[in-house]
């Protein structure tokens, strides 16, 4: 074969399985045999192998063989991912539209509707038409580098074929597994005597999160897309959907455009009828302001949209019986009662353990040993006792009193006036509190240190190797060799990750220190409100309370916290001992003053800028944005179909000013 005839035939092979990948993934309307399939894949191989100068990015044949090297690189996302809020009810969805029509000054709203998948989330990039980029949600601004598990999916394209392809497209969406799919999976691992997964979600997870492309090239995960991002102008979510669909990209059949709440509750009672039937798991819907520039106007709170909300299934419900009770230390030293259950089989796990919250639930509920109760589990919380059956209570059901001393470290239990929740307060000197607030320490969203978990914890506490956080940057290979079942390599893996741990950011580094109400938000807003910890640290509780999303209880547990010199010892050790961040940019340095004092709201299509840029320019100028006119709005920048907020603005005397005045107002800062 010459290089011209290999080239023909290799374009050629790779259009055909790219099309039967489509008939098969996303028209589910296979048109040839698997071994038909092998076979051209097969031919493909061959002829690369011969003219290995042909093999391009988007051949079927690059996509496994990737690897994520040691660990996964990070990947900032260009916007961050965000989460969304909840509703469980009616009720939340007439708060939900009403707001979003106050604010907007509308009559009605257009949503486009979506079930909402039980996966992952993931960020996919194309440029030029070409898979590049694949990344996890991670902390919702920083994720992880997956590309390489991502390219084995074969339902996604690796170059994106059509007419008018946009420069750079941004997709993102949910890796899932298909029910059917992960029953086999299930079955194949336990042949083989693998672990088995306790639902897809957590067998799609486990398959994304492989540093070798192999593995997940043998796990059948799937994508669904959500939204679009893209170089050129897009409308609306229905039109995004749309774009995604002629771009071969699967996306939900299910999604549809409703009006007002009522049309929103016909979704959701429709597609909770079909939930069972569907080939993947989801956990709701999602109802989406469909517009594309009102999502724009409402913009954000904390980290999720105004514009969105996901309506949650209601939880599964079990009936079962209580064992046992028993009690369990939190991380903050909480006592929280236990039910130990007879296995009950919940959404997709078996449950033997649910909370009973503390002493007070379990006696509003009546809730006694022996009772058999339903258990609820939802998503990922702590499965839960709801009610005891209390027509079925056994001659021998007894009641639980809770304990006086920690079942622990034995100090005597504290109910602090105006707190449910009876507590240890012995903090570190409480083995089950070190143990769980080192796994809050080394989790993920905290200082992310791959391969400290639990077991490892245990063993580290019972060598008496850490007794604080600052403890785990001064362990060393030969302690942990000497260590039960350490092999050399596991320590120097663990080693290398604690190591890289050392490099983080304040935010996580707040989140990690495990301040009682601190959660990963409320860190990351600190952290961008003080930009360093000895800003942090001696704030009063009246300045943490200016913080926003900060309140009363919060901002006295963060002044609690920093109130104590251990605390403060313990960071310097941190610190001292490697722990480090880049510091937060002030935005102070280039902001200029031109327009300090000056509150502007933004209302319409400008020209020029979108909505993002120009809020940007105007608070780089010292200038604050609102979402909405009052007295106190300087100006209203205007630009086409301004709604409500201009009559408003009118009627107030607010100054109305157009894009280009708006331009010649930031003229300065501009040129610089
Ligand atoms: S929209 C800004 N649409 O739910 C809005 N999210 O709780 C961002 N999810 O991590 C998400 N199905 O991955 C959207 N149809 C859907 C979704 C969906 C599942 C996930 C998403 C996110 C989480 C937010």
């Amino acid at each position: 074969m010459n290089i011209d005839q290999a080239k023909l035939d290799i374009e050629n092979l790779k259009k055909i399985i790219a099309d039967h990948n489509d008939a098969y993934y996303i028209r589910d309307e296979p048109t040839i045999s698997d071994s038909e399939y092998d076979a051209l894949y097969k031919e493909l191989v061959e002829i690369e192998k011969n003219f290995p100068l042909l093999v391009t990015q988007d051949s079927p044949t690059q996509r496994v063989g990737g690897s994520a090297g040691s660990s996964f690189s990070q990947v900032i996302h260009e916007n961050p991912m965000l989460s969304l809020s909840n509703a469980f009810d009616i009720k939340d969805l007439e708060v939900f539209d009403k707001r979003i029509r106050d604010e907007l000054g509308l009559e009605e709203m257009a949503y486009a509707v979506e079930p909402k998948f039980d996966g992952l989330a993931v960020t996919l990039h194309y440029i030029d038409g070409l898979f590049r980029l694949g990344a996890t949600r991670g902390d919702g601004s920083t994720g992880e580098d997956v590309t390489h598990n991502i390219k084995t999916i074969k339902s996604l394209p690796l170059k994106l074929v059509g007419k008018n392809i946009p420069k750079k497209i941004e997709i993102r969406g949910e890796v899932v597994m298909h029910k059917d799919d992960f029953i086999k999976l299930n079955e194949q691992q336990k042949t083989s005597g693998l672990k088995v997964f306790a639902n897809p979600r957590n067998a799609a997870a486990g398959s994304l999160r492989q540093i070798d492309s192999m593995i997940a090239a043998n796990r059948p995960l799937r994508f669904y897309a959500y939204s679009i991002k893209s170089s050129e102008p897009i409308k609306s979510q229905e039109e995004g959907l749309e774009i995604l669909k002629s771009l071969q990209i699967p996306v939900s059949d299910l999604s549809r455009t409703v009006v007002g709440v009522s049309q929103l509750m016909d979704y959701y009672a429709y597609i909770e009828k079909i939930r069972k039937n569907l080939p993947y798991d989801i956990d709701g819907v999602v109802y989406k302001v469909n517009s594309l520039n009102l999502q724009d106007e409402l913009g954000f709170v904390s980290k999720a949209p105004r514009w969105a909300i996901a309506h949650k299934f209601a939880a599964e419900v079990a009936e079962t019986e209580i064992l046992d009770i028993t009690v369990q230390v939190g991380r903050t030293g909480s006592i929280t009662p236990v039910a130990r259950l007879k296995p009950v089989f919940v959404s997709g796990v078996t449950v033997t353990n649910a909370t009973l919250h503390n002493e007070d639930e379990m006696r509003r509920k009546d809730i006694l040993i022996g009772d058999y109760v339903l258990v609820r589990r939802a998503g990922d919380v702590v499965p839960e006792v709801i009610s005891a059956i209390h027509e079925k209570r056994p001659a021998h059901a007894k009641k639980f009193s809770m304990p006086t001393t920690c079942p622990v470290c034995h100090s005597p239990l504290i109910r602090e006036t105006g707190e449910a929740v009876l507590r240890c307060n012995s903090g570190m000197a409480c083995k089950a509190q070190k143990r769980q607030s080192l796994m809050h320490f080394s989790s993920r969203k905290a200082m992310d240190i791959d391969g400290l978990g639990e077991k490892i914890i245990d063993q580290l506490i019972e060598a008496n190797l850490i007794n604080k956080f600052s403890d785990i940057y001064k362990v060393n290979k030969e302690q942990l060799t000497a260590l039960e079942r350490f092999a050399d390599k596991s320590a120097d893996n663990l080693i290398r990750s604690i190591e890289r741990s050392k490099k983080t950011t304040l935010g996580r580094f707040i989140y990690a220190l495990g301040i009682r109400n601190v959660g990963e938000a409320t860190s990351n807003d600190i952290a961008q409100h003080y930009k360093s910890i000895d800003g942090l640290v001696k704030q009063d509780v009246e300045s943490l309370e200016a913080v926003d999303d900060v309140g009363p209880t919060v901002a006295k547990s963060i002044h609690a916290y920093f109130s104590k010199n251990a605390n403060i010892e313990l960071i310097n050790d941190l610190i001292n001992n490697g722990v480090n961040w880049d510091p937060i940019e002030s935005t102070r340095h280039n902001k200029s003053s031109e327009l300090s004092g000056l509150t502007f709201v933004l209302t319409g299509t400008l020209k020029n800028l979108k909505r993002d840029e120009a809020k940007q320019l105007i608070q780089s100028c010292g200038g604050k944005v609102t979402g909405s006119v009052s007295k106190n709005t300087s100006y209203l920048v205007a630009g086409e179909e301004s709604g409500s907020k201009l009559n408003n603005a009118i009627s107030l005397g607010v100054k109305v000013i157009d894009e280009e005045k708006l331009l010649e107002l930031t003229k300065e800062k501009r040129k610089k």
